[in-house]
């Protein structure tokens, strides 16, 4: 699953899945810029231990200006990028009948609009080198639902829409799209975050008896982003340990 010589863009990757995805795809070879609103010291000082190579550049993507400095940034620093990887997020639980127009228009500009940018900017480059690979972190919960988190999981909708939709445009220039759909795991956010029941409750409905890793999702984002990934794409892959189906 090397990805020697790949350069490769991945959004949120400050903390999370987003940083365990970054320093995988990193320490198998891939040269890696950050593009997040938070500082990324802890992922480049874990990307750099393990010998990789890389940088952040500070990013709003809901801005599409912002996306298309941060994508030339990146061209002119590391080359083109041949792997994209969309994993940033804005996630809060609020009731819909709570919910303002500001926070809809918020979750879903950052979490599945921001593709839209990220797209054009990176699309051409893609095309003409005839090779890409693009990964949306979606979410399991655009299967089984959660409660007050519907603009969450239309966002999470619209980006397995957007990789059903987009597949067949991109395969002839041998470009593949993809989501992966975690289901609930244990990030350093989501342990402060989260009832430790929560994680007890969701095992118990797993077939896998374990929380899920950041690493986990690490692991099937490296093969999609694979060479030997190459016929695989419009697809929604659940990484969920088999919720629901004990
Ligand atoms: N943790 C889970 O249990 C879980 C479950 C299912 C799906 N997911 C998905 O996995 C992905 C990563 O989740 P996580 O738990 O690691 O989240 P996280 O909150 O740890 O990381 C999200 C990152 O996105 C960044 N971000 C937020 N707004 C941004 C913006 N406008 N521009 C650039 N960066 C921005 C944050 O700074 C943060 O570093 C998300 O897409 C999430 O929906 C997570």
């Amino acid at each position: 699953m090397g990805h020697r010589g790949k350069v490769a863009l991945v959004t949120g990757a400050s903390s999370g899945i987003g940083q365990a995805i970054a320093c995988r795809l990193g320490r198998e070879g891939a040269k890696v810029a950050i593009a997040d609103v938070a500082e990324a010291d802890e992922t480049l000082q874990r990307m750099r231990q393990a010998g990789a190579q890389g940088f952040a550049a500070p990013c709003d993507i809901s801005d599409p200006r912002q996306v298309g400095a941060l994508v030339a940034e990146v061209g002119e620093r590391l080359g083109p990028p041949q792997i994209l990887v969309h994993s940033a997020v804005v996630q809060f639980v609020r009731p819909f009948e709570e919910l303002s127009l500001e926070d809809w228009r918020r979750t879903q500009a950052v979490n599945q609009e921001s593709m839209f940018h990220l797209l054009k900017a990176v699309l051409p480059a893609m095309k003409a080198g005839r090779w890409g690979r693009i990964i949306a972190i979606a979410s399991s919960t655009f299967f089984v639902g959660a409660p007050a988190m519907t603009h969450y999981v239309t966002s999470k909708g619209a980006l397995i829409g957007l990789v059903h939709g987009l597949a067949a445009e991109v395969g002839p220039y041998g470009i593949t799209i993809n989501a992966v759909a975690p289901g609930l795991t244990r990030t350093k956010k989501a342990e402060v975050d989260l009832p430790p029941e929560l994680f007890r409750q969701i095992m118990a409905l797993q077939c896998i008896k374990r929380n899920g890793t950041p690493e986990d999702q690490a692991a099937v984002v490296s093969f999609l982003a694979s060479e030997e990934a190459g016929f695989i794409t419009g697809q929604t892959i659940l990484a969920d340990g088999g919720q629901g189906r004990t």
